[in-house]
C-alpha cells in the first residue's frame, strides 16, 4: 500500500504509541515488541475508557425498554452503526449489520444469501490466499448443496493473476469471494478491477476486509462491492464485534440467519414474519458495549491522516525487508507490489514455532503456524511460517528488535 511519502511527516508513530499502555509493558524482563497486530491489534486508551464509561454510566439493553438508559444505549448503538457506515462510506446505515466478527459476517452471507441460490454444479470463485473464514463457509455449500469451489492461484511473488480470476468466472459462478489483503502474504488485491470484471458477468463479489480495512481507507460505493466484511479487534477495537456491509438490494431477499428476539416483526403459534435489515440479522442481545468500543476505535483511526499512517506502515515494511535481506537463510513469502505491512517467512533448519518461541523470550511477539490459510501453505509448499505484522504504533526500533531476535535464534537453533 504505497502512499505519498511527502505526507508521512503528518503521522507521529511515537505519539500514537503513547495511546497504547500495553506497549510500555515488559515480557520476560524485556520491552514488549508487538508484531502480531494481524492477529489482533492492541486497543488505545480511548477505546478502553469509553467502553468502561459507557458500561458505568449509560448501559442498558437496546431497543427493548422505554426507560432512559435503554434509550441512551440504543442511541449509542445506532450511532455506532452510522460510524461504521461513514467508515466504509456506505450509502445507507441499514446496509450495516453488526456481527460478532468477520467470520460470522461471511457465514451470514453464505447461509442467508448464497445457500438458497445454489444448485448442484454452481461455482464459487476463491483465491488460494483466503483465510479459512473465507473458505469454510463455502465448503459448507460444497458439502451440503453441491457447489463447486474454483480456486484462483497467486503468482510466486504472491500477487493475484487478475486474468486467471477473470477466466475462472463462468456462467455458473454465483459469487466471487476474495480477500482485500492477505493475512499471510500482505498482498493487496485489485478489488475495483475484480469487482468490475465480476459484475460484467453478472456475478456479485464478497470482499474480506478484515486486514485490508485496517490499512487502507475503504469506499464500498466507489468499489461497488456487494458484501464487505470487517472485524473490530483488528481495527484497534474490541473482540466480539464486527460488521457486514451488504448492498440493500441483496439484503432485501436474504433469509434470516440466527433466530431469536429483535429480528422478528410478529411471532405467533402458527406464523412468523421478520423484521427488515439490519434487525433481521441481529437476533438476540447484541454486544452493546463492544459496539460502542468499535465506533470509538473507528473514530480513533479516522482521526489520523490514513494515507500518512499507510506511508508509515509502508516505511516499516520496506525497512524490515531491507534488514531481513542480510539473512540468506531466511525466505520471505510474498513480495507482491504494493503489499501491506505483513511479512511471513521461513528459516532454514528452524521450525516456525521454535523461532517464534525464541523471539518471544526476547520480548518480540510474532505469530507462527499456518495462519488459518492451509490452502496457501500448500501453494507455497510450507507447513507453517513465522509472521510479523505491523500496525500504526510500530516503529523502526521494533524492526531492529525483530532482526536482533532472529540473529539470536539462528545462533541457538542451528
Ligand atoms: N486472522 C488472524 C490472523 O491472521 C487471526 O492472525
Amino acid at each position: 500500500m504505497n502512499a505519498p511519502s511527502k505526507i508521512a511527516a503528518s503521522f507521529d508513530a511515537e505519539k500514537a504509541r503513547a495511546d497504547f499502555e500495553i506497549l510500555s509493558r515488559t515480557v520476560y524482563g524485556k520491552p514488549l515488541v508487538y508484531l502480531d497486530s494481524g492477529a489482533s491489534a492492541q486497543k488505545p486508551r480511548i477505546v478502553l475508557d469509553t467502553m468502561r464509561d459507557f458500561a458505568q454510566g449509560e448501559y442498558a439493553n437496546v431497543h427493548r425498554g422505554v426507560h432512559f438508559l435503554s434509550a441512551a444505549a440504543t442511541d449509542r448503538y445506532e450511532a455506532a452503526r452510522r460510524t461504521v457506515q461513514t467508515f466504509l462510506n456506505a450509502a445507507r446505515e441499514d446496509e450495516i449489520i453488526f456481527t460478532k466478527g468477520g467470520t460470522e459476517a461471511i457465514n451470514l452471507v453464505s447461509y442467508s444469501y448464497l445457500a438458497p441460490l445454489i444448485q448442484p454444479g454452481d461455482e464459487i470463485v476463491l483465491t488460494v490466499m483466503e483465510h479459512h473464514s473465507n473458505i469454510v463457509p463455502w465448503h459448507f455449500l460444497r458439502e451440503r448443496a453441491g457447489a463447486v469451489l474454483k480456486w484462483v492461484d497467486v503468482r510466486d511473488d504472491g500477487s493475484l493473476d487478475i486474468e486467471a480470476l477473470d477466466a475462472a468466472i463462468t456462467n455458473k459462478t454465483k459469487l466471487v469471494a476474495v480477500t482485500h489483503m492477505s493475512n499471510v502474504l500482505g498482498t493487496v488485491t485489485p478489488l475495483k478491477d475484480i469487482i468490475a470484471r465480476a459484475h460484467a458477468k453478472g456475478v456479485p463479489v464478497l470482499a474480506d476486509g478484515c486486514q485490508g480495512a485496517v490499512h487502507e481507507k475503504v469506499d464500498v460505493q466507489a468499489l461497488d462491492v456487494d458484501f464487505y466484511v470487517v472485524t473490530g479487534h483488528k481495527l484497534y477495537g474490541p473482540t466480539g464485534i464486527g460488521a457486514l456491509y451488504a448492498k440493500r438490494a441483496h439484503l432485501k431477499g436474504m433469509r434470516p440467519f440466527n433466530g431469536g428476539g429483535e429480528m422478528i416483526r410478529e411471532v405467533m403459534k402458527d406464523r412468523i414474519t421478520y423484521a427488515d435489515a439490519p434487525a433481521r440479522f441481529e437476533a438476540g442481545t447484541p454486544p452493546i458495549i463492544e459496539t460502542v468500543g468499535l465506533a470509538t476505535a473507528l473514530d480513533y483511526l479516522s482521526g489520523f491522516d490514513r494515507a500518512a499512517v499507510a506511508a508509515h506502515e509502508h516505511d516499516l515494511l520496506t525497512y524490515a525487508r531491507e534488514q531481513l535481506r542480510q539473512f540468506n537463510w531466511l525466505r520471505v513469502i510474498g513480495d507482491a507490489p504494493g503489499k501491506g505491512a505483513i511479512i511471513s517467512f521461513e528459516a532454514d533448519g528452524m521450525h516456525a514455532h521454535d523461532l517464534a518461541t525464541i523471539l518471544d523470550r526476547e520480548g518480540v511477539a510474532v505469530r507462527a503456524g499456518h495462519h488459518c490459510a492451509q490452502v496457501l501453505m500448500e501453494r507455497f509448499n510450507v507447513a507453517s511460517t513465522s509472521r510479523a505484522s505491523f500496525a500504526l504504533y510500530n516503529t523502526r526500533a521494533d524492526v531492529d528488535a525483530l532482526v536482533a531476535g532472529l540473529s539470536k535464534a539462528r545462533g541457538i537453533l542451528t
